[in-house]
């Protein structure tokens, strides 16, 4: 049974982009406190004004998620001067192979595991005992659906999202009786600027605040996994549980090859 949950200071990691500033949007309002991350303080300046239009107070860190120790010193910091009900760690970089098919570069590949997956094994290790002490509180991980299947287009970006989906699941067991909700959230495709600069087709593409609002419900009822949209998250899902050269022929007949 789930039972509904409603947060009144939500943390947001990576507001500045696309589903994460859908998310501020979604949540804020009169009554909730609001902490929002990004590295765009122009950006994180616009969305403090949207939120607090909408009544939310609004906290901001601008912050490189990749350098651990000036992410672990902030998230103390903010930890220690309030109680967070939920972490919606959602910053997060993507790399492909290249139009010509050349292959990821290693600085590219280092940013997408230190972003996609180091960084959010740091923040979910520096919260967890703030939660613990409280006995209480959510962690959202913002997966994909490319966490299913190794898309040959994004090989490391697949790796990453794949590390993140079951670290969540790891953890939302192991937590669970400790009052501590974990939550994987796998996307399809949702419009954002890191969507914009992937090649390929993006089938059931959805708009940012679509894709927020049902992640807010999710999150609201705490649903282990929340994957969308339905017709992508079925067909992915297949691909993982099919023989592998069945999904090999699939992925070159979509034209996921690059
Ligand atoms: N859009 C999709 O189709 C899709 C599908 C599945 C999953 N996702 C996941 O959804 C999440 C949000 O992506 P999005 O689509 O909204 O992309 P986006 O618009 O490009 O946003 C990415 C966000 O991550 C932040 N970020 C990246 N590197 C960072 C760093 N080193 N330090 C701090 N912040 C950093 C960016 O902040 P700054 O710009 O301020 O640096 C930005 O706020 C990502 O984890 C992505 O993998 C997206």
């Amino acid at each position: 049974m789930s039972h509904m949950v409603s947060p009144s200071t939500i943390l947001i990691t990576g507001a500045t982009g696309g589903i994460g500033g859908a998310l501020a949007l979604a949540y804020a309002e009169t009554g909730k406190t609001l902490i929002l991350q990004g590295r765009n303080s122009q950006r994180l300046n616009e969305l403090v004004n949207e939120c607090e239009a909408l009544g939310a107070r609004v906290v901001t860190g601008v912050v490189d998620v990749r350098q651990i120790e000036e992410l672990s010193i902030w998230l103390k910091s903010v930890f220690s001067q309030q109680e967070i009900d939920l972490v919606i760690l959602n910053a997060g970089v993507n790399t492909h192979i290249g139009l010509d098919g050349a292959g990821e570069s290693w600085d590219a590949v280092k940013a997408v595991i230190e972003t996609n997956v180091l960084s959010v094994m740091a923040a979910t290790n520096i919260i967890l005992p703030f939660m613990r002490v409280r006995g209480k509180g959510q962690i959202a991980l913002i997966s994909s659906l490319a966490a299913y299947v190794g898309l040959p287009i994004t090989p490391s970006y697949c790796a990453s999202k794949a590390a993140i989906k079951v670290y969540g699941e790891a953890l939302r067991v192991g937590l669970s009786s400790e009052g501590i909700q974990v939550n994987v959230v796998m996307p399809g495709y949702v419009e954002s600027e890191m969507c914009r600069q992937m090649p390929g087709p993006k089938p059931f593409l959805w708009t940012a605040d679509k894709a927020a609002r049902v992640i807010k419900k999710g999150l609201a009822h705490n649903q282990a996994r929340i994957s969308f949209p339905f017709p992508l998250n079925f067909g992915t899902w297949w691909l993982s549980v099919f023989p592998s050269a069945l999904t090999g022929w699939i992925l070159r007949v979509l034209n996921y090859v690059g």
